[in-house]
C-alpha cells in the first residue's frame, strides 16, 4: 500500500455512521435480498436469466459462458441481437413510443425532447446516412461531439448497422483525437461545428481538421452536426453536414442483428504507459450487465422516474449509464450540454427542479465543488422529486457522502457509491438500494453475479479488517474483451499480477463486516475529477517540449478534484538561465501547461509545475513517485534508502523555493 492509501485508511476506519434503507423504499425496491444468494448459487445461470429477461434476442442463445479462451470471455455467443433495436425500437413496438426518451438542456437555455418513436426515426435516418457515406458493419467510427442529442443518436446509429463506435471526449486535443483515429483505423468521424461551454461557443471542427491533416488517412468522411452555427472550414468531398445527410436519408432502417460477441465499441483510457488503451466491449454481455445494474442499482421505474446522469458520453459512464443502460430499460432521462455554473452555480438544481429529476448520478468531485459553493445554492431550489442518488469515479469521502444525502437528498434518499471501471463496462461493487444498510464512503458489496475480493501480494484473500488489492475472481458479462490490437498488453496489464484473476489496479480494504472500501489506485494512474490520467502520458508530453530534459508526474491529493497533476521537470541547460531570472519561472510553467493542454487536453494540464535539478531514482533508474508525492503533498519525505543517490531529495527540497 502506498502512503496515501494508509492515510485515508485511518480516516475511513473512524467512520461509523449507518443508513438502513427506509421501509417505504424497501417496499417498492426492484432489488431484494434473495437476489444475491441465487446469483451466488449459479453465477452463469443468473446472468443467462438476466440476459433473457432484459434483452430481446433475434436468435436466442443456448450457450452462456465460454471461458476456454481466458482471459477473453465469450458470453451468450451463439445468440444474435442488435443494441439499438433493444435500446429504441422494441419500446416503440411495445406501444411505448410516446414515452420521452431524452430531455435535452442546452447550455444557452435551449432545449429539445425526443420520444422513443422520434428517436427511432432519427437513428434510422442516421444509420442510413452512415451507410450512404460507405460505413459498413465492423468498421470503426470516431465520434467527437459535445453532450447533445446527436451524440446519443450517433452512437446508437453505429450500433444499428454493427459499426464500432469510438467516442473521443470533446475536451481532448487534436493530437489525442488523431492517435485514437489511427489506432482504431476509423473510416469516418462524426463531429460538430462546436458546443456551448461556459457561456461561449467552443469550436470542435478545427481539431478534427488538424487531426486529419496530420494523419488519419483511414478517414473517408466527416459528418458535421451544426450546433453553434459558427464558421467552419470545409473540405469538399470529405465533409458532409449531418442535417443534410439525415434529411435525405430514409426514416426506415432494419437493424443489423449481430452475434453476441460482435464489437460494440472501443473506448480509450489511460494506463501506466504513455499510450492510451483501446478498451474493447462487445454486445450481448455488455448490454445484459448495463441493463441489469441500471435497473437494480438505481431502482429505476421506467414509467415514472426521470433519470439524470451528469457524465459526458466521452467517458464510460456516459456509454453505460446515459446511452445503453437507461435506454435498454426504456428510461426517461435528462442530458445537459454545459457546465454546472453556467449561467450560475444553481444550474444543476434548476434542471432537477424544472424536470422533476428523481434519480441523479454524478461524481464526488462535483459534489465537493457544490459543497464549496455552499448549501444555500441548492437550498434555493425544490429538490423534493429526488428519490435516489448515485456516485461514481473515485472514492467518495464520508463528508461528501453525508452532505450529498442531507443537502441534495433531503436526508431521505439512498446514496449508492458505485465502483467500476472502463474495463468492467458496468457497475461491479455497490450497495443495493432497499437492501443494503449504507456506510458513507464504502462501495460495500459485489453485486449479485459478481465475484470480487481483496487479496494480499500472494493472491490470498485478506481477512476482514485488512487491506490489499482489489481483484475480480470470476468472469462477468460486461468485462472487456481485450485492448484493441494488443492482446499481449491485455494479458500483461490485467491478468499477470495475480495469474488467472483480474487485477483492477485499485487498493481496497475489507472492514469487520467484509464490506469493501476503495482506497485509490496502486499503479501510476491518477484520478483527476473522476477522470483517469496516466503519469507516463503526461511525462512523455512534457519531455516532448524542447525546454524539458526530464519529467516526473504525480497525482497529489486535492480537496476538490480528488487528485491534481503535479509535475517535476528538469530543464535543458539552455533554458535554465531563464528560470533564474526573476519572474521568468512562471513563464516556464505557463508554457508547459499550455503545451500539455495542446497535446492531450485541458484535463491533463498540471496544476503545479516544479522545476528541479534532479529526480529521485532507484538504482535501476525507476523514478520514485512515492517520494515526489510526499513533496507535492507537503509531507515529510519517506524512506529514501532505495534511492541511487539519497541526497537528491535535499536538492529537490531546496529547489522548491524557486518561484514556479
Ligand atoms: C477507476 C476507473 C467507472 C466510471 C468512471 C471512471 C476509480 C471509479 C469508484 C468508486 C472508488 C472509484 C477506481 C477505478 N473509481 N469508481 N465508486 N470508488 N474509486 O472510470 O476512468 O475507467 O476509472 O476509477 O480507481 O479503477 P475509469
Amino acid at each position: 500500500m502506498n502512503h496515501e492509501s494508509s492515510t485515508s485508511l485511518e480516516n475511513l476506519l473512524a467512520e461509523d455512521r449507518r443508513f438502513p434503507p427506509a421501509p417505504e423504499f424497501v417496499a417498492q425496491a426492484n432489488a431484494g435480498p434473495e437476489m444475491s444468494s441465487w446469483a451466488a448459487a449459479d453465477r452463469p445461470a443468473f446472468w443467462a436469466e438476466q440476459a433473457r429477461q432484459l434483452l430481446t434476442w433475434s436468435t436466442p442463445f443456448t450457450e452462456t459462458l465460454d471461458w476456454s479462451g481466458a482471459p477473453v470471455a465469450r458470453w451468450f455467443a451463439d445468440g444474435r441481437l442488435n443494441a439499438c433495436y433493444n435500446a429504441v425500437d422494441r419500446h416503440v413496438e411495445a406501444g411505448r413510443g410516446d414515452r420521452t426518451a431524452l430531455i435535452f438542456e442546452g447550455e444557452p437555455g435551449d432545449g429539445r425532447t425526443l420520444t422513443y418513436a422520434e428517436l427511432q426515426i432519427e437513428v434510422s435516418r442516421a444509420a442510413n446516412a452512415l451507410l450512404e457515406i460507405g460505413v459498413r458493419t465492423g468498421d470503426r467510427v470516431a465520434i467527437y461531439l459535445p453532450m447533445i442529442t446527436e451524440a446519443v443518436v450517433a452512437m446508437l446509429a453505429c450500433a444499428r448497422i454493427g459499426a464500432v463506435h469510438s467516442v473521443v471526449f470533446g475536451g481532448f486535443s487534436a493530437e489525442a483525437l488523431r492517435s485514437r483515429i489511427e489506432d482504431a483505423q476509423a473510416v469516418a468521424v462524426i463531429t460538430a461545428d462546436g458546443g456551448h461551454r461556459r457561456g461561449s461557443a467552443a469550436a470542435l471542427k478545427p481539431a478534427v481538421d488538424e487531426a486529419l491533416a496530420g494523419g488519419g488517412a483511414s478517414v473517408r468522411h466527416v459528418l458535421v452536426v451544426r450546433r453553434t452555427g459558427q464558421e467552419v472550414a470545409w473540405t469538399e468531398g470529405r465533409d458532409v453536414w449531418w442535417h443534410e445527410a439525415l434529411e435525405q436519408a430514409s426514416e426506415r432502417h432494419e437493424p443489423v442483428q449481430v452475434e453476441a460477441e460482435h464489437p460494440l465499441f472501443i473506448l480509450y483510457t489511460s494506463g501506466t504507459t504513455g499510450k492510451p488503451k483501446g478498451i474493447l466491449h462487445t454486445t450481448g454481455g455488455y448490454l445484459t450487465q448495463t441493463a441489469f445494474t441500471h435497473l437494480n442499482v438505481f431502482d429505476l421505474k421506467p414509467e415514472t422516474d426521470v433519470y439524470w446522469c451528469t457524465a459526458d458520453v466521452g467517458w464510460v459512464t456516459g456509454h453505460s449509464y446515459v446511452v445503453y443502460g437507461p435506454m435498454l430499460n426504456g428510461a426517461t432521462q435528462v442530458i445537459y450540454e454545459g457546465t454546472p455554473d453556467t449561467p450560475d452555480k444553481g444550474r444543476w438544481w434548476e434542471i432537477v427542479a424544472k424536470h422533476g429529476v428523481t434519480i441523479l448520478y454524478t461524481a464526488p468531485t462535483a459534489i465537493r465543488t457544490c459543497m464549496k459553493w455552499g448549501e444555500d445554492v441548492p437550498g434555493r431550489y425544490d429538490l423534493s422529486s429526488l428519490r435516489l442518488l448515485g456516485s461514481v469515479g473515485e472514492p467518495i469521502n464520508p463528508e461528501a457522502w453525508t452532505w450529498y444525502r442531507r443537502v441534495i437528498g433531503g436526508d431521505r434518499t439512498p446514496v449508492v457509491d458505485t465502483w467500476w471501471q472502463t474495463e468492467t463496462g458496468a457497475i461491479m461493487i455497490s450497495p443495493l438500494p432497499g437492501v443494503t444498510t449504507a456506510k458513507p464512503g464504502s462501495a460495500q458489496t459485489p453485486l449479485p453475479g459478481i465475484a470480487a475480493d481483496v487479496v494480499d501480494e500472494e493472491a490470498h484473500p485478506v481477512e476482514n479488517g485488512s487491506g490489499g488489492y482489489l481483484v475480480i475472481t470470476e468472469p462477468w458479462p460486461s468485462m472487456l474483451r481485450g485492448i484493441w490490437g494488443d492482446p499481449q498488453r491485455f494479458a500483461d496489464t490485467y491478468w499477470s499480477r495475480f495469474p488467472g484473476i483480474y487485477f483492477a489496479g485499485d487498493g481496497a480494504k475489507k472492514d469487520e463486516d467484509g464490506d469493501i472500501w476503495l482506497l485509490g489506485r496502486v499503479d501510476d494512474v491518477m484520478n483527476i475529477s473522476g477522470h483517469r490520467l496516466s503519469t507516463a502520458e503526461i511525462e512523455s508530453s512534457l519531455v516532448a517540449h524542447p525546454m524539458v530534459a526530464e519529467a516526473a508526474v504525480v497525482g497529489a491529493s486535492d480537496t476538490t478534484t480528488g487528485q491534481a497533476v503535479v509535475a517535476f521537470v528538469i530543464l535543458r541547460a539552455e533554458y535554465l538561465d531563464q528560470v533564474d531570472q526573476e519572474g521568468e519561472g512562471a513563464d516556464v510553467a505557463a508554457t508547459l501547461r499550455a503545451h500539455v493542454t495542446k497535446q492531450i487536453g485541458p484535463i491533463a494540464k498540471p496544476r503545479t509545475i516544479l522545476v528541479v535539478t534532479e529526480l529521485p531514482k532507484t538504482r535501476s533508474g525507476k523514478i520514485m513517485r512515492r517520494l515526489l508525492r510526499d513533496v507535492a503533498e507537503h509531507r515529510k519525505v519517506g524512506d529514501v534508502t532505495t534511492l541511487a543517490d539519497s541526497s537528491v531529495m535535499d536538492l529537490i527540497a531546496t529547489g522548491l523555493d524557486k518561484p514556479t
